[in-house]
């Protein structure tokens, strides 16, 4: 085998070759052609690098820095010798072709979170907070958590309350038919399912309605779901935990009160109202002259919800919530008609 000169030797080899393709480079192509053979993975430098390993200490001290300096100063000279060329490249175009500088140039777009995904992020911000986690589950649901598992049975009046689409799947769902879920109450007994208690979860989703749409109807729209479990739990705390979510939210002070309210899967089942944020009470338009804005549903957890769920009634016990997402963002932005929101209206969307 032919002897190599020393490393030194070879390093100094490599960087006057490479400085020389350097200044024979006469354009961008060419340049970048040297830098590949250069510095590139097959290049000279680099097979000499790979081999530092096998080096005497002493020689590695010695060869080491020298060729990361040597790599360093023939990538210098790589970088100015392109700006060069660049620059030499865009005057030649400037000679030759017609620029006409006085054409508008055309903005480009910049996307935005949706009003309501913003909401969303921010209620999960405050509930996290809290202590909450957030779960999901699917918008496709079988009857069976989306009514019986919550204590409505097929038979039960309060299954007209919702209008529901029923998906025609050729497959018996395990549970019974499916259907598009139409709140996101089924999450409480999937959640409570899989992660037993104590529990502490808020469920943002979306859900679905078979109605005739006007400014306050939509058959798609949004729900979050609230569920806390645990030994020792009274509404209070669901009053405590609600105020200081509004009260975050709005950034005001904002009181909350409870109304007898019915719901099959919670017992006692209240409905929640805030008071209104704009006449701070006194009674307008908004609040209906009541000075209170209807909220969301709400109660104690009902012992058959908690059994379908797995979980001992005895020990333990709950509150649960379901508010609309679409209802909050147009108390907070003054928004008259809910079907803005999926318009796909950028004139709407652009405004948040
Ligand atoms: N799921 C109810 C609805 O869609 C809202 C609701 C009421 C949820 C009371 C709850 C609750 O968790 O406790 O109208």
């Amino acid at each position: 085998m032919e002897k190599q000169p020393p490393m030194q030797d070879q390093l100094t080899q490599i960087e006057k070759r490479a400085l020389q393709d350097i200044n024979e480079a006469r354009d961008l192509k060419s340049l970048q052609e040297a830098e590949v053979k250069h510095l590139g993975r097959k290049s000279a430098l680099t097979a000499l690098m790979s081999k530092l390993k096998d080096l005497s200490p002493d020689e590695k001290k010695k060869i080491g820095p020298l060729s990361n300096q040597i790599k360093t100063s023939i990538t210098n000279k790589f970088e100015e010798k392109r700006a060069q060329l660049e620059t030499i490249e865009i005057e030649a175009k400037l000679k030759t072709e017609f620029f006409d500088i006085t054409i508008p140039g055309s903005a480009r777009e910049i996307g935005r979170v949706h009003p309501l995904a913003q909401l969303q992020h921010e209620v999960e911000n405050i509930f996290h907070g809290m202590g909450f986690t957030v779960a999901d589950g699917p918008e496709i649901e079988s009857e069976y958590y989306n009514f019986e598992g919550l204590n409505i049975p097929a038979d039960h009046p309060a299954r007209d309350m919702q209008d529901t689409f029923f998906v025609d799947a050729k497959h018996e769902a395990k549970h019974g038919r499916l259907v598009l879920r139409t709140q996101t109450s089924p999450v409480q007994i999937r959640t409570m399912e899989k992660y037993g208690a104590p529990l502490r979860i808020i469920v943002p989703g979306r859900v679905f309605r078979n109605e005739a749409t006007d400014a306050s109807h939509e058959t798609t729209f949004h729900q979050v779901e609230g569920l806390l479990i645990d030994t020792h739990i009274s509404l209070a705390n669901l009053k405590g935990i609600m105020t200081e979510f509004l009260t975050e939210l709005f950034k005001k002070e904002v009181s909350v009160r409870f109304r007898p309210g019915y719901f099959p899967f919670v017992e006692p089942g209240v409905e929640l109202d805030f008071s209104c944020l704009i006449c701070t009470g006194k009674g307008c338009s908004v609040c209906k002259r009541t000075g209170w804005v209807e909220f969301m549903g709400a109660g104690m957890v009902h012992p058959n919800v908690l059994k379908a769920g797995g979980i001992d009634s005895q020990k333990y016990r709950g509150w649960a919530f379901g508010f609309g997402l679409e209802r909050l963002a147009m108390m907070r932005y003054g928004i008259d008609d809910i079907r803005l929101f999926h318009s796909g209206d950028l004139r709407f969307i652009k405004q948040f």
